[in-house]
């Protein structure tokens, strides 16, 4: 039976970090992944140029039932080592907006060299390879027995990831680990996900798919300020992704079509005295895409001048605190990432270690730590990987 150092399980971005980094240090792994390549979800990242980072990241950014674990990873390994790694390669990028940081040579560049990286450090990669059953022997350490017959490591690094887009490949194998190791979960949901509606609202929905508008989306503990996109299924965009990692079932959102307006009604009653012989829809047009602002406001034929201010009011607390009550969300079919996993109770913040299990860590999105939108995941990613791989013995 061929023995490790460090056997890795999952070549996605937390699993390579981690593997490169315990090769650097002169340790023997393994990566071994079940899919045909590693590193699949870096690939489509970002629409193929790989949003790697944030220029601010900050532990505000992630929600976990621990809002204090993810804070000694990640200021142990920053964006700037991330940009540092890929500046020693050449690799250039660009900030698009809010920090988030692109790279300009495409996804396929930041692959290359985290598995160059792995290549040097002497990491042996294994694809197509999947693991049936985890045992420890008498001297605790761990054997594997996997599609390619046993291997055995002193270490174990669970890097699977979690069930987002199954079609890739995504398991809940970090789940059945945690189960055989009796470590607790917490409950793992769909985030970053579009919302679904019931059969009325999801007729107007689809009359304006394609629209997209700068709005505030809001529910009682927090508010997302960025575009929101109609589809022919329901709600997307920036900021209906990021308020679904804060939604619970049942609950509705407010969404607020004027997020440049401080006070929307008493905005509209002063246009009202100001400009009392101009229709609403044009008052609107500055605000509101055509489609959208026709739907809205259409059907109000008169000029503002000529409309109640009980009318008024109504219309601004429809264009500032739109509620809107999601039935669902697309789930893991189309869910950017998982929220929960593994407690964070379990391991330890500085080097994601079981602490009922030692030699046995999750990294990545398998742990109960989740990023917005933004860089935060893979940075995530890059910091836990590189906590186990600087940890392991
Ligand atoms: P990841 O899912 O990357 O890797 C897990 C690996 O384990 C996979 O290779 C999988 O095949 C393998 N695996 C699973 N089960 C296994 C098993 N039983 N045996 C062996 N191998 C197994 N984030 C961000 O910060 N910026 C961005 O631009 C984007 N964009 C983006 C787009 C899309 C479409 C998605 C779906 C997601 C993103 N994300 C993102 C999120 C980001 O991709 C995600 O948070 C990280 O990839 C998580 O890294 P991990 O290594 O933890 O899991």
């Amino acid at each position: 039976m061929q023995s490790y150092d460090v056997i890795v399980i999952g070549a996605g971005a937390a699993g390579l970090m981690c593997a490169l980094t315990a090769g650097q240090r002169g340790k023997t792994v393994l990566l071994l992944e079940h899919g045909k390549k590693a590193g699949a979800k870096i690939l489509i990242s970002g629409g193929g140029r790989c949003n790697f980072t944030n220029e601010d990241v900050k532990p505000e950014n992630y929600i976990s039932r621990n809002p204090h674990f993810a804070k000694s990873a990640l200021a142990r390994y920053t964006p700037w080592d991330f940009m540092g790694l890929l500046a020693s390669h050449g690799v250039t990028w660009h900030e698009k907006k809010l920090g988030q940081l692109f790279c300009d040579q495409g996804a396929k560049r930041i692959l290359k060299v985290l598995l160059d990286e792995c290549q040097k450090a002497h990491v042996q990669l294994r694809t197509e390879m999947s693991v049936k059953s985890i045992k420890r022997d008498a001297d605790h350490h761990f054997i594997l027995e996997t599609s390619s017959g046993n291997v055995g490591a002193k270490n174990l690094i669970i890097a699977t990831g979690g069930p987002s887009i199954p079609k890739m490949g995504a398991t809940g194998f970090a789940y059945e680990v945690a189960e055989q190791f009796e470590l607790a979960l917490v409950k793992p949901e769909p985030a970053l996900v579009p919302f679904v509606f019931d059969a009325e609202d999801k007729e107007f929905m689809k009359s304006m798919a394609g629209v997209a508008v700068d709005a505030n989306v809001f529910n009682e503990r927090t508010g997302f300020r960025e575009n929101i996109l109609f589809t022919h299924r329901g709600l997307s965009g920036p900021a209906i992704l990021q308020i679904s990692s804060y939604w619970q079932s049942g609950e509705a959102v407010s969404v607020n079509l004027l997020p440049t307006i401080a006070d929307g009604h008493g905005w509209l009653v002063s246009q009202k005295k100001q400009h009392p012989k101009q229709k609403l829809k044009s008052i609107l047009e500055a605000y509101l895409p055509a489609r959208l602002n026709e739907a809205l406001v259409g059907e109000f034929k008169r000029p503002i001048g000529e409309i109640s201010n009980m009318t008024i009011s109504t219309l601004a607390d429809q264009l500032t605190r739109w509620h809107l009550s999601p039935t669902g969300t697309e789930g893991y079919a189309k869910a950017e990432v998982t929220k929960g996993g593994i407690d964070t109770d379990a391991l330890s913040s500085r080097t994601m270690e079981c602490k009922t299990v030692p030699g046995l860590y999750f990294i990545g999105e398998a742990v109960d730590v989740t990023g917005w939108l933004g860089g935060y995941n893979f940075q995530w990613a890059w910091a836990s990987g590189h906590a186990a791989g600087q940890a392991v013995i």
